[in-house]
């Protein structure tokens, strides 16, 4: 028997989400509930969907509800996400408010699928930013422990939504005609065609940003680290798709460059990361792709790329002198892929290995 599986929400997350399920060929059972706050006909992953209004009848009879709506108190999960589950389905929820509610899952499949105990059916999935540098650092504080975490990342546009998207589009065209730049504040503060904005989501009274401070709080309760220093810088980058970390490292004891490789590139330590790691003299780095030694390292591009688009690509891996046991890498995902829908199918894929889901 399949699942009778809900979507709400069909921006660039929803329609990855709807991508994901036929990739992994997930048994559904009759249609695909496909829901947005207006019915229309809309083609989703090359496939023409009637979206339906959202409305609690929907909900009735689904096994899984994906939820890849707005976020906030109209957001889609803070109206409907209860609606779901009392109806007995479970919900995996891509937006941002209830990750750090104490009760509520907060899940990386490769990291601590064991949080979910079925007690609250109602399981978040992290920010973009934090599912892919908490699927590059827990082989290695596994091995070693990590002390101490400072990141800075390159987001691209669509981390903002399909508007952001379109936004940024128009930018790009309007720079290359010649034409004045008109950024909408309401998604970016500052035109962000051939500029970069150290600015995501809002200032808060620190200084920090949300956004920064959703990959120190999400980290911690995803690892089960409640205490460990992480510091985050994000910045928002001129391009369509993919994010892009570099991730300093202080451990608990040294880590060879090569260690940390052997560590990196073994699938059963380190699920989801691909390493991209040149040069490829090194008997134990991976080239995973013919290039000039000096350019093996992964880039946004590459996360476009069939092969590595659900993956985790970690290169630029090297010890860092500066500090005592330190170890800087460059980590690279689909921000709508593994920073979102694929994070969330395969959310449902391992509650069914477990028995929970089906
Ligand atoms: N983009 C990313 O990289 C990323 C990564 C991780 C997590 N997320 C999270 O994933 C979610 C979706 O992201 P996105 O980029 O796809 O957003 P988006 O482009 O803004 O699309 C949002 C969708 O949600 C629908 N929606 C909004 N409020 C709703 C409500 N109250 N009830 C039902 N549907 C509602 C909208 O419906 P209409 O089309 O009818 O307006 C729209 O289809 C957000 O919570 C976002 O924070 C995004």
């Amino acid at each position: 028997m399949g699942l009778r599986i809900g979507v709400v929400g069909v921006g660039p997350v929803g329609d990855r989400i709807i991508r994901c399920i036929r990739e992994q060929n997930i048994p559904v059972e009759g249609e695909l509930v496909v829901i947005a706050t207006r019915e229309r006909t809309e083609i989703l992953a090359d496939e023409e969907f009637l979206v339906r209004e959202v409305g609690p009848e929907l909900f009735e009879g689904l096994d899984v509800v994906f939820f890849a709506g707005r976020e906030g108190a109209k957001g889609a999960s803070v109206e409907w996400g209860k609606v779901a589950t009392d109806a007995g389905a479970w919900v995996v929820d891509n937006g941002g408010d209830f990750r750090m509610e104490p009760g509520y899952p907060l899940i990386v499949p490769e990291v601590n699928m064991d949080a979910v105990t079925g007690e609250n059916k109602h399981i978040c999935s992290p920010n973009c930013s934090t599912i892919q540098m908490a699927v590059a650092i827990a082989p290695i504080h596994r091995a070693v422990g990590i002390k101490r975490v400072v990141v800075s990342t390159y987001q691209a546009t669509s981390g903002w939504g399909l508007a952001a998207m379109d936004q940024f589009e128009e930018e790009i065209k309007a720079c290359a005609a010649g034409d004045e730049v008109n950024c909408d504040p309401s998604i970016f503060a500052r035109a962000i065609a051939h500029d970069c904005l150290p600015h995501i989501d809002r200032f808060l009274d620190t200084g920090y940003t949300k956004e920064e401070m959703k990959m120190v709080h999400e980290t911690r309760k995803i690892m089960g680290v409640p205490d460990m220093p992480i510091t985050a810088t994000a910045v928002r980058v001129p391009v369509l798709i993919g994010h892009s970390e570099s991730i300093n490292l202080e451990l608990d004891a040294p880590l060879s460059r090569e260690d940390a490789l052997a560590i990196l590139s073994d699938e059963e330590q380190a699920p989801g990361v691909v390493v991209v790691d040149g040069p490829s003299k090194d008997p134990l780095a991976i080239s995973v792709r013919e290039a000039p030694e000096e350019l093996q390292y992964p880039t946004q591009a590459d996360v476009l790329r069939d092969e590595y688009k659900d993956a985790v690509l970690v290169g630029r891996v090297r010890e860092d002198p500066s500090v005592e046991n330190g170890l800087n890498m460059w980590c690279v995902a689909d921000n709508l892929r593994k920073g979102a829908a694929t994070n969330t199918v395969q959310i449902a894929q391992a509650l069914m290995q477990r028995g929970m889901l089906g």
